[in-house]
């Protein structure tokens, strides 16, 4: 493993909540959608840095870093270790952390606590957390107190068992009524965007016109302030379903299943390690060492 630094040379200033919270498209239609995409690692984050304008530390790590098959599981720990790689790692995009289930449900106190460490822990811009009028009081709460909150309604994941799955919502009249009052709720409380996941595609669209934040749309509608995607499914990491609302821009997953055959199969044939990736003691006095004597402090110096 390679465990030299990269250094980046050039400082570029990090997008805040604030400037995400200005890029509501106008109502004419027009300006550049923002495009968000999930990171749960620093390499990761490291290459979406130039191209993202934020970075959701998405609690869907459960499902694609550590195997589980719902996101409930998914604890405050994990979503800060996860974090802190992810804003060490970038400098450019605005960070987001998701508040996982059972740290922020039971009362706005406890939202306060369980987010207040996972904005100094990690040094994130801010969290996202599901639910809608239910969850008003604890977006006031958490925003009055200097604590920037994204919103999420629609199919939130970590209610799959009340949903009975993960179907898009929004179907009936009455359920898209309520998902658009959630928005509502959730905009006036004072999240300053709101992430639309899996619903039916005019109940995004008149969301994203009725509520005066941007909104983030995953399997929801082009018309919505701004993308995200699952990063594991656009590189084609994740493979044991594809939602219809993703589209696969790599195939990561197969490249590394290439990647450590050619490396056994080379193992195994002698042909890695050859005396190229060994370290050689050099006589002292020869010309490697005298050309590097001034430069290196160790007594011998080492390939
Ligand atoms: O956890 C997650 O990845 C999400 C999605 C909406 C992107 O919340």
């Amino acid at each position: 493993m390679s465990i030299e630094p990269q250094k980046s040379s050039v400082k570029v200033p990090r997008l805040t909540t604030r400037d995400l919270a200005a890029r509501k498209r106008p109502a004419s239609g027009g300006g550049v959608p923002m495009v968000w995409l999930t990171a749960y690692s620093a390499p990761t984050a490291r290459a979406m840095d130039p191209v993202a304008d934020a970075i959701l530390v998405g609690d869907s790590l459960g499902m694609t870093v550590y195997g589980m098959d719902s996101t409930l599981a998914v604890t405050l720990d994990m979503m800060i270790a996860h974090g802190l790689a992810v804003v060490r790692a970038s400098a450019r995009a605005c960070v987001i952390v998701d508040m996982p289930f059972a740290s922020y449900q039971s009362s706005p106190q406890e939202a306060f606590k369980s987010a207040a460490r996972v904005m100094v822990e990690t040094g994130c811009a801010g969290v996202k957390l599901e639910g809608g009028v239910e969850m008003a009081e604890t977006i006031g709460f958490l925003v009055a107190r200097g604590i920037p909150v994204v919103g999420h309604v629609g199919l939130t994941p970590q209610s799959v068992n009340r949903f009975g799955g993960y179907r898009a919502q929004g179907r009936t009249a009455a359920e898209a009524k309520k998902i658009m009052n959630d928005a509502k709720a959730v905009a006036n409380a004072g999240a300053f965007a709101i992430v639309i996941e899996k619903t039916l595609e005019p109940l995004a669209r008149a969301i994203t016109a009725a509520v005066a934040v941007p909104t983030i749309g995953i399997g929801a509608s082009p018309a919505c302030d701004g993308q995200v995607l699952v990063m594991d499914d656009v590189i084609g990491l994740f493979d044991l379903f594809r939602p219809k609302f993703v589209k696969r821009y790599g195939e990561a997953g197969r490249e590394m299943t290439k990647a450590f055959a050619a490396y056994a199969a080379d193992v195994r044939a002698r042909r890695f390690p050859t005396m190229e990736h060994c370290f050689v003691a050099k006589e002292r006095g020869g010309a490697a060492s005298k050309s590097r004597a001034k430069k290196a402090k160790p007594r011998t110096a080492l390939k």
